[in-house]
């Protein structure tokens, strides 16, 4: 039964209390060593309430009462297939799944299972900085394909890519599709430039698509594993829907391979660890978004792309030397104030201190974030407008 679409994603729903990350200031002021309190748009979730079918489906199980061990069943996996063949015509068999308690662990078994210390691994930075750390706390070394700027967007660039897969002990390469912070849905046409070079000097690709669903009109993401076969023997898909639905708080996640000895391997490291299936609210979850929950995403896309169109033309207003780079996919704003001649520290800690507004300061996605900011669209437009007031008061006062 279709829900009643009866959300409002103008709604500013208190999350301090909650245990929630973006909003806990304890947690805020260790993470970005500042005191006091801040309007936080930075780590990726929403402040939008989930999809009424969804918190009926978990009252209703709650009010059930006994939460023993469980399996995920049958209808997880015909859930998780359905929504890859509607979203994104990918046809995937239930063998080729593996749960993970969420894409990040995900990629950390990822790289015990395939690499051994000293191995090297492929980022194209700027890039979501846990796979930077996910592959030094493994011991691994990070080999950075950095992205160019080129006509107003990012690009990858190839010649260095292809440099970097002849590195001696270069055994993979992590890519964001879409890639966080950058916006960018990567074309097909790019991702098979990739995918050649990878596969002829027989680099292993990760391919994180966790933001696959949040793509706006004009882009379509392309499933790398959809390329061609030896694509996907070459290859492991992560998936969720923690970013598509606010769910990532039920920590739940899919890697998907169809290459049955890469998997068959994955699989053991998994095991070892005694990870097999999602929580019974997690996978409830999965289940109800993915199979009633397409409208309100749909809903939430058109939200959200109102919101990078306030920000386009707050910017273009009121500070017209930023410059805003364009949101292909996921709802995660890339915007460069290099031109207000600031020094990056200096003007992340305006932004932070006198703006009082939490916003990932774009060097921690690699050397080339410095002087970037990265703005969590996800939220009610008025704060996302307090934010940008905010920041102009605060930015006013150092631009001559
Ligand atoms: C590219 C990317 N991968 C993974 C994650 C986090 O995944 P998880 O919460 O499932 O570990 C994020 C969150 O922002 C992300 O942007």
């Amino acid at each position: 039964m279709p829900q009643e679409r009866n959300w409002n994603f103008d709604e500013v729903i208190y999350r301090e209390g909650t245990n929630a990350i973006k909003w806990d200031q304890v947690f805020m002021k260790e993470h970005f060593k500042i005191d006091g309190d801040l309007l936080p748009l930075w780590v990726a979730d929403m402040d939008f309430r989930a999809p009424k079918a969804l918190l009926d489906a978990l009252k209703k199980r709650v009010e059930h009462g006994v939460f023993g061990y469980s399996l995920p069943g049958d209808t997880y996996h015909k859930a998780v297939i359905d929504w890859f063949q509607r979203r994104h015509n990918w046809t995937i068999e239930k063998d080729w799944l593996l749960f993970a308690p969420g894409v990040v662990p995900a990629i950390q078994f990822i790289i015990q299972t395939y690499t051994i210390p000293g191995d090297k691994i492929i980022i194209q930075e700027p890039v979501y900085y846990p796979f930077k750390s996910s592959i030094q706390e493994n011991g691994r070394i990070v080999l950075n394909n950095q992205l160019v700027i080129k006509d107003s967007h990012y690009e990858i660039d190839f010649k260095d890519l292809e440099e970097k897969c002849k590195t001696p002990r270069a055994k993979m390469l992590i890519l964001c599709s879409p890639h966080n912070p950058v916006a960018r849905v990567w074309t097909k046409e790019e991702l098979t430039k990739l995918g050649k070079i990878c596969n002829k000097h027989n680099i292993l690709v990760i391919a994180d698509e966790i933001h696959c669903d949040l793509i706006f009109p004009g882009h379509t993401h392309v499933p790398y594993a959809t390329i061609s076969k030896k694509f996907a023997d070459n290859s492991i898909t992560c998936t969720a829907p923690s970013k598509t639905f606010n769910t990532a708080g039920l920590k739940t996640s899919n890697t998907i391979i169809s290459n049955k000895l890469l998997r068959e391997k994955l699989a053991i490291t998994m095991q070892n660890v005694s990870i097999r299936s999602p929580g019974i609210f997690g996978g409830l979850a999965l289940e109800t978004v993915y199979n009633e929950c397409e409208d309100w995403l749909d809903d939430l896309l058109v939200y959200l792309k109102s919101n990078f169109d306030f920000l386009v033309k707050y910017v273009e207003e009121k500070m017209p030397e930023v410059k805003v780079f364009d949101l292909e996919g996921t709802y995660l704003a890339w915007v460069d104030f290099r031109a207000l001649g600031l020094d990056p520290k200096k003007l992340d800690e305006i932004i932070k201190k006198e703006a009082r507004v939490g916003l990932d300061d774009g060097a921690m996605f690699g050397e080339l974030g410095s002087g970037f900011q990265r703005f969590n669209l996800a939220c009610p437009k008025s704060i996302l407008e307090e934010a940008l007031e905010r920041i102009l008061n605060a930015l006013d006062s150092h631009i001559k």
